[in-house]
């Protein structure tokens, strides 16, 4: 597993993307936008879409679906050069989104009122993006999710690091599942992957194939203090590139 540089900044995008093969292109998006922009962006939904959006209770997470969806499709059209709405999209058999028509590869992660979207032009991609929340009985999910060296791992931590070791090993194993497209039918228990907080993201070993790890980059993503990201990507010496949505752009 190759370790990425964790150099990156957010920034402005350019008008043009150019995103070569050897780039990865991640977009931090607020969701919670004007109202004006989030109507832009609703009419740009398709009808699934509008539909999913229409079931949520509370109108917060409501808008935060439709500026997801919608920054989704605004962020696609312009590596494509189409109107927004024109995408299509289907899922894999475990429900992973692709385009239709289109090699690009994509995921999209929200939580609370930040969503990610990673876009690259033909490797297999997997973003994760969770909330910290205080007094989760992070040990006790940890049994149940993670591997067991990974819980050794964790419970060898000082307590002080153990809540952000927590969220920083469940985005990151989240982010490979996630690239796989596999969802949970890809055990759990067979990868490791590293979870110290600030020390460099690594898919440890792979199981029963253990070359699978040497083919794939993991990266942790710094949002803010109330998050944890991270992607997975699958190839090795690729280049980030982090960009801050902005519709006027
Ligand atoms: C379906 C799944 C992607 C949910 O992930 P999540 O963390 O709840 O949600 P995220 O915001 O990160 O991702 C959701 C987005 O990923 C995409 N997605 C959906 N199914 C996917 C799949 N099988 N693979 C990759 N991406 C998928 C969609 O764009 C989805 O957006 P939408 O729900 O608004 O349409 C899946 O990975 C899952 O169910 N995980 C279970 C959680 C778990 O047990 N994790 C253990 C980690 S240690």
């Amino acid at each position: 597993m190759q370790k990425a540089n964790s150099h990156y900044a957010w920034s402005s995008p350019p008008t043009v993307l150019d995103l070569q093969s050897h780039q990865v292109d991640i977009w931090r998006v607020h969701l919670d936008l004007p109202i004006g922009t989030l109507g832009q962006l609703e009419a740009t939904l398709s009808e699934d879409e509008s539909q999913r959006a229409a079931h949520f209770h509370f109108p917060v997470d409501r808008d935060r679906f439709i500026a997801a969806h919608g920054c989704l499709r605004d962020v696609l059209s312009r590596y494509l050069y189409c109107e927004p709405g024109q995408l299509g999209f289907s899922a894999n058999h475990y429900g992973k989104p692709e385009l239709n028509d289109h090699k690009l590869q994509f995921n999209l992660s929200h939580s609370g009122d930040f969503a990610l979207v990673a876009v690259t032009q033909e490797h297999r991609v997997g973003i994760d993006i969770e909330r910290i929340r205080q007094g989760i009985s992070s040990q006790v999910i940890a049994q149940q999710y993670f591997s067991k060296s990974e819980v050794a791992e964790l419970q060898a931590l000082p307590l002080e690091l153990r809540e952000a070791a927590f969220f920083t090993c469940w985005t990151r194993k989240e982010a490979y599942i996630k690239a796989q497209g596999l969802g949970l039918s890809l055990p759990l228990e067979s990868f490791d992957v590293s979870l110290v907080p600030n020390e460099p993201a690594i898919l440890r070993a792979t199981r029963p194939d253990p070359q699978e790890a040497s083919r794939w980059m993991l990266h942790s993503l710094q949002i803010d203090s109330n998050h944890a990201s991270a992607v997975a990507v699958e190839s090795e010496g690729l280049e980030f590139r982090l960009w801050d949505w902005n519709i006027n752009y």
